[in-house]
């Protein structure tokens, strides 16, 4: 039967191979389970289902081995090494057991997941040793659901948390979200969207959450939720909601309370405040860090965090966004609660297909910053392209910040390593919603998974991770992987260059889908696609260096000369920071216009080869994923030629050049 792609990356396929089988066989016998942890349960329950499909067999629990070999084993190691983390694992062959090894009941359920990966992946367990631990602490999804079942850029269908339901029916898949999030080490999971409604703060609500809370727990993940700033106000009934008068203060403290006494494990709030129109604590003359601080507050007596987003710039036409968020939040250095981790996106703007890294990453020593990538497509073509993301991430995160020298990567800067932050994060926007198959886009899938294992580990490669991926859920036959891996691996720099290449942003406005290169005016007067690109009768691009914005001045000279100098600009960054002639000879050998139009055509022709690599994977695939797959690409062939054939025929007006020839003119 047909593989309708619900079960993701755990679907614990028969092994095929004999001898593999057969020492699997060997080594589960029994599972030793010590106490009766729910999220140790739920390690067992995980085993004895993976086992059961991979192995066909039926395999019992214990809660002692009793000197019995040929079992796996949970154990617990209490205390002992304080400097680890508590939630690493070791999984190893011990004494004649599979040893699941770690400080933590957390620890114990990854590392169930990595034995079962390890198993579905039909490795040895001769030699097996696999110790492994998380380099960031706080490793969340933040759904941007609302509370009507819509998903604010959420191309999956409508929101998995059916409030209407809630919170007398918890429906099963809840499970099986958190299953796919623990599998992957991911640990907290904020429920609603940032563009928050105050509802989720009535009582009504809270006891909703806790019902979905509850299902979390048993897999190690905390629940949170985004805050509506003005909530005392407009839930409350009091006057203002101003972070230093006293009764507001007092508000959210019983807020938080109240939250804590139905969850008791609750994660914290995630704050969207003076951005796009929300409300905030600038809205009464007060700052960034005395909203955030006030909330801290409320939570002193709690684990719980105040996530504080760095989203911000102003509706000003002349002023240069890209420097908007640094300007609001580094002069705050210093000034936040300890509790605080202020979450800001990858890069300067808005989630484009290609942006420069934050230059807020580095710039603020002393607090936790932590990342904030988005892993549902709204600028990478809905749930019709296929882009994977792992190359947008690893890009980010090696880049050189350079503020203590060379090698100050933000991913060090993320994960504490550079600046000592006692609390580290990393926040993906999720692409998951109520389709059967989680993500729209079968591909899409591999999205999710990368964010997660990056979120554990940077340092995986995009590769290592895009193969491991194909492995669990496409097909482990060598060939047709190869060819999903090119073909996954290259989808990012083309969709680049039908869509934004060298360097352009923000071509859309509105549902962020068509190509509006040409859209000067917006429901505000910074939103409109001129506004960035910059196109003119001379050339094209935002200068952003002295002579402009001079937004460079964020990063630290050794950045500053990698893309200040129009001539040594790489090319994929190159408009991000320079207005340049149409004429102008890169380093290509072909003018600005020229390339533009080369980008454009083999961006749109190498969806074609994206087909291929496709059509070449196909006996290794499951028909009915081959077919999903296959029509999805030959819709975005037909998006890329219409995205290639909106820019080439708009910036035509203003470079007045034919397009080169070798390529066909749009028709
Ligand atoms: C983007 C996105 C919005 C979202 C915002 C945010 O602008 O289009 O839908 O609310 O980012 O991250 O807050």
């Amino acid at each position: 039967d047909g593989d309708d792609g619900y079960r993701l990356w755990l679907k614990y396929e028969s092994v095929s191979t004999a001898s593999v089988k057969a020492e699997y066989l060997k080594y589960t016998t029994f599972i030793t389970q010590p106490g009766k942890g729910e999220i140790l349960q739920s390690a067992s329950r995980e085993l004895q289902m993976g086992l059961g499909k991979l192995l066909g067999k039926t395999v019992n629990v214990t809660n002692s081995s009793g000197g019995k070999t040929g079992g796996i084993i949970f154990r617990i190691e209490p205390g002992a090494d304080t400097t680890k983390p508590a939630e690493g694992y070791q999984v190893q062959l011990s004494g004649g057991n599979i040893v699941i090894s770690s400080k933590s009941e957390n620890g114990i359920l990854y590392g169930t997941f990595a034995l079962l990966r390890h198993m579905q992946m039909q490795l040895p367990i001769k030699g097996l040793s696999i110790a492994s631990s998380p380099k960031v602490r706080y490793r969340m999804l933040n759904h941007w659901d609302n509370p009507d079942g819509t998903i604010e850029r959420g191309y999956a269908g409508q929101s998995l948390w059916k409030w209407y339901e809630l919170p007398e029916r918890v429906d099963p898949r809840y499970t099986d979200y958190a299953r796919a999030n623990a599998s992957l080490g991911i640990n907290g999971t904020v429920l609603n969207n940032v563009n928050a409604s105050a509802r989720f703060m009535s009582q009504e609500y809270i006891a909703k959450v806790a019902a979905v809370a509850n299902v979390m727990r048993k897999y190690g993940i905390k629940t949170y939720l985004s805050v509506y700033f003005a909530a005392p106000k407009t839930l409350g009934g009091l006057k203002t909601s101003d972070p230093l008068d006293p009764q507001v203060r007092a508000w959210w403290k019983e807020k938080v309370a109240q939250i804590y006494k139905e969850i008791p494990d609750f994660g914290g709030f995630l704050v969207k405040a003076n951005s796009e129109g929300e409300p905030g604590p600038q809205d009464y003359g007060r700052t960034h860090a005395d909203g955030a601080n006030m909330l801290a507050e409320a939570f002193q007596p709690y684990e719980g965090i105040v996530v504080w987003r760095a989203f911000v710039y102003k509706a000003d036409p002349n002023a240069d966004r890209f420097k908007a968020a640094y300007e609001e939040f580094v002069p705050l250095d210093g000034k936040f609660d300890p509790k605080v981790i202020v979450q800001v996106k990858n890069g300067p703007i808005d989630f484009q297909p290609r942006e420069p890294f934050s230059p807020l990453f580095g710039n603020m020593p002393k607090t936790p910053l932590g990342m904030e990538f988005q892993i549902t497509q709204e600028y990478l073509g809905f749930a019709t392209h296929a882009v994977y993301e792992a190359p947008i991430f690893k890009e980010c995160l090696d880049s050189d910040t350079y503020v203590n020298g060379a090698g100050s990567t933000v991913a060090k800067v993320v994960d504490g390593s550079l600046h000592g932050y006692a609390r580290t994060l990393m926040a993906g926007v999720a692409n998951t919603g109520n389709s059967r198959n989680w993500t729209g886009h079968p591909l899409a899938q591999a999205n999710w998974y990368a964010f997660g294992r990056l979120s554990w580990d940077h340092q995986l490669s995009s590769e290592q991770i895009a193969r491991e991926w194909i492995a669990l859920t496409l097909t482990q036959n060598q060939k047709a992987s190869g060819h999903i891996t090119a073909l996954m691996l290259r989808s990012r720099e083309i969709y680049v260059d039908y869509n934004t290449p060298i360097g352009l942003s923000r071509p859309w406005m509105g549902v962020h889908f068509a190509p509006e290169p040409w859209q000067n005016k917006g429901s505000r007067p910074d939103w409109t696609a001129v506004y960035y690109h910059r196109a003119d009768s001379i050339g094209l691009g935002f200068d952003r260096t002295v002579s402009g914005s001079n937004a460079l001045a964020q990063y630290r000279p050794q950045v500053q000369q990698q893309w200040h100098n129009p001539d040594q600009t790489p090319l994929p960054y190159l408009l991000w920071f320079h207005h340049v002639r149409w004429d102008k000879k890169l380093n290509t050998g072909r003018t600005l216009w020229e390339e533009l139009c080369t980008r454009f055509y083999t961006g749109a022709d190498s969806v074609m080869w994206m087909q291929q690599q496709w059509d070449l994977a196909k006996p290794g695939l499951d028909l009915q994923v081959y077919a999903e797959v296959a029509d999805r690409l030959k819709v975005q062939r037909r998006e890329a030629i219409w995205w290639r054939d909106a820019w080439v025929l708009y910036l035509q007006t203003f470079a007045k050049q034919p397009v080169p020839t070798g390529f066909e003119p749009p028709k």
